[in-house]
Order: structure tokens, then C-alpha cells, then sequence
């Protein structure tokens, strides 16, 4: 059997709470769990250049499978050396299956045993996304970290639906693995479903450890469901995931969420949030999130964050961004990016000391009373 070339190594475990602090080691390289993934969409992080990335702390960054297959297409990245090198960047990505933006962003799908048919979001043209066409697109992109097709379901549909749709999910990572052409460069990753139902979300956990996968995420959560529910769901769900695997809780940022999902043992995190809501003027800061577009900063000179040491933070003030927005000019996008990743960095290296220390429930609390 191949040894796999995505492996975690499991540190330290708090002494207080389910916190688990890491490192996960891949052909680009090795990097700390817990762990927030920056996400570039389309090959780049939305107004972020990879060195800017790296200087906030990214050491693992996301594409997409779904975006990238409809542009630039699979074969010209494949073509242009991989993705690491299409993109210029030489750390770790990982690349999600396209399931989810196939049921969020796509027209007119059916879903069989086979797969998915629908009509892409760009063109309008018929597509069919299958778990072999997801790998095939996978293996040309070259990411490290590869995610099986699964279907993303809603969170509030019925047990019969999510029963039948989940054990789908689960077939269609036994024929991801067995599709899969570059075991030894590439790891796949499965994904639990089943919503809020228990005894549906363990099937699924152990269908999938019985995969012996590299690593597993949770998917559907995060989907409109409230905090309550999703943390009722990751305690049913977590003690049924290997140990000695990652555990990847996909779409989530808030700080209080990623706080809930490191005590209940989650390793790694995604979501456009960061940036999103930074290109929209919102800054995630110590004491929670402030509009830089907001009449009150037109004259306010404080810095950014004072706890930030990023360039965005350390040689802009609130002014100057304030004015930035108002004109519509570009480089407030980049700086508030900046800005915002640092923030999330920040808070999951800050987070993997204090569970070093066993101090992850004091630094939480901590935290959380100033961010609200
Ligand atoms: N991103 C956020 N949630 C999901 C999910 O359930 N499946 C996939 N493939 N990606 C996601």
C-alpha cells in the first residue's frame, strides 16, 4: 500500500477541552494545525498576491475545482505545470470537489447514482460533474489536499433525502480513491453529510473511516442552521473521526464558531468570509468588527488593529482606509484583505499556543468578551 503524502501528527491535546494542536505534513510542505485556509476561488486570493499571503501567515491556501475546470480549464493548468506553479504559489492548497458550488451556484442540476448534470453559472452550458471527472480535474490541478464530490444537501430537508443523498456521498468516495491516478503525490480527503440527524451523520463518519482516508471534513454546516445546532452536530460527529487524522470543518470563520469547532477538535477551516467582507469594508478586529465606511472614521488616525503587525495594520490608519472605500480606489481591497487574513492568522497561531499551554478555554473567553 502507498504511504500516504498527507499525514498529521498529533502534538498535544488540551487538558481543559477537545483542542488539538498539530502539524500536518504535505509535499509543499509542513504546516501548524489549528488552522485557517484562505480562499482562492479562481487560482488567487481575491486582490492578495502569494508573497502578501505568506507574510500573514498562510501556509495553506484553497482553490476551486468547479471555477478552475469551467476557467481557465484543468488541462491548461495541467499544461502551465500545476497549479503551485500556474499561480506561483509553493506551500500547500487544497482543492475543493465542486459539490458545494455546483448546489449553491449552478442552474438546473439533476443528481443521479452517476453524478451531477447542470448548467455552469458562466456560459449556461450543460455540464456533468461525476466523483471520476471531479478526480481527473483534481490530478491535472496538482493540489496537495484533494476533496471527494460529495453533495452538499440543505441543512432542513427531509431524513428520507438526506438518508439516500448521504449514502450516495458515501459511495461516491469509494469511487473518488478508486479513480484517483497520483496516490503519491496527492492526498483525498472525504466529507461526512447527514445534516442534523445523529444516527445519519455517524453512518456516514464510519463509512468513510472505513476509507482509511488521509483526512475528513464536515460537510453542511454552516448553511443556516443556528451556532447551537451546529455545535450539537460536531459533538456527535467528532468522536467518530479517527484521531489520527485531520479533522476539516468546511465554510466556517466567525471567531466564536471557530473557537466552539477547535474545542470540539477541529484541525482546519475555510471560508470566503475574511475577504468577502473585507472588499465590502468590514474589518474583524480585537474588539469585534467595525464598516470602515463609516462617517465616524473619516478622521479617526489609530491604526487598523493595534495588536496587528501586518503592513496593512501596522502603516495605514482608519482614515486613510475610510478614504480609500469612499473613492472606490483598489488598494482598499488589498489592504483590508490583508487585513482581515492577518486578524484570522493571528487568532489560530495565538490559538495553538495557548492549547501548548492548556489555556485554550481562558484565552477563549478572553477573546470573545472583547470581540463580542
Ligand atoms: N464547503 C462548505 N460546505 C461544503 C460541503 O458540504 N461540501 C463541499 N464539497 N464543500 C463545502
Amino acid at each position: 500500500m502507498t504511504k500516504s503524502p498527507v499525514s498529521y501528527e498529533l502534538l498535544h491535546v488540551d487538558k481543559h477541552s477537545g483542542a488539538r494542536r498539530g502539524i500536518i505534513h504535505t509535499p509543499h510542505g509542513d504546516w501548524q494545525t489549528p488552522m485557517f485556509m484562505p480562499v482562492g476561488t479562481q487560482a488567487t486570493v481575491k486582490s492578495m498576491q502569494p508573497r502578501e499571503l505568506k507574510e500573514v501567515g498562510s501556509q495553506i491556501i484553497l482553490a476551486n475545482t468547479y471555477h478552475l475546470w469551467i476557467r481557465p480549464g484543468d488541462e491548461l493548468i495541467k499544461k502551465a505545470g500545476g497549479l503551485h506553479k500556474f499561480m506561483d504559489w509553493d506551500q500547500a492548497i487544497l482543492t475543493d470537489s465542486g459539490g458545494f458550488q455546483v448546489f449553491s451556484l449552478a442552474d438546473t442540476r439533476s443528481i443521479t447514482e452517476k453524478g451531477v448534470t447542470f448548467k455552469n453559472n458562466v456560459d449556461g452550458s450543460t455540464m456533468f460533474l461525476s466523483p471520476e471527472v471531479a478526480m481527473k480535474i483534481q490530478n491535472n490541478l496538482g493540489p496537495d489536499i484533494m476533496m471527494q464530490l460529495d453533495e452538499a444537501v440543505p441543512y432542513f430537508e427531509t431524513y428520507d433525502y438526506i438518508k439516500e443523498s448521504t449514502e450516495r456521498s458515501a459511495r461516491w468516495a469509494l469511487r473518488a480513491l478508486k479513480a484517483h491516478k497520483r496516490p503519491d503525490e496527492q492526498a483525498l480527503f472525504g466529507i461526512v453529510q447527514g445534516a442534523g440527524f445523529k444516527e445519519l451523520r455517524q453512518n456516514s463518519a464510519k463509512d468513510l473511516a472505513s476509507l482509511d482516508l488521509p483526512g475528513y471534513a464536515i460537510g453542511g454546516l454552516s448553511v443556516g442552521e443556528s451556532k447551537k445546532e451546529m455545535n450539537r452536530v460536531l459533538d456527535f460527529t467528532t468522536p467518530w473521526l479517527p484521531e489520527d487524522k485531520p479533522r476539516y470543518l468546511m465554510g466556517v470563520a466567525a471567531p466564536d464558531s471557530l473557537f466552539d469547532s477547535v474545542a470540539r477538535g477541529i484541525d482546519m477551516f475555510d471560508c470566503v468570509l475574511p475577504t468577502r467582507i473585507a472588499r465590502k469594508g468590514s474589518l474583524m478586529t480585537r474588539f469585534g468588527r467595525i464598516v470602515i465606511t463609516n462617517h465616524k472614521y473619516k478622521d479617526d488616525f489609530s491604526q487598523l488593529d493595534p495588536d496587528l503587525d501586518d503592513y496593512a495594520s501596522t502603516h495605514f490608519t482608519k482614515a486613510y482606509l475610510h478614504h480609500l472605500f469612499n473613492t472606490n480606489e483598489l488598494l482598499g481591497y488589498n489592504l483590508a484583505s490583508m487585513h482581515n487574513l492577518r486578524y484570522l492568522l493571528k487568532l489560530m497561531a495565538d490559538m495553538r499556543t495557548a492549547i501548548e499551554n492548556d489555556q485554550f478555554l481562558d484565552f477563549r473567553a478572553q477573546v470573545l468578551e472583547e470581540y463580542g
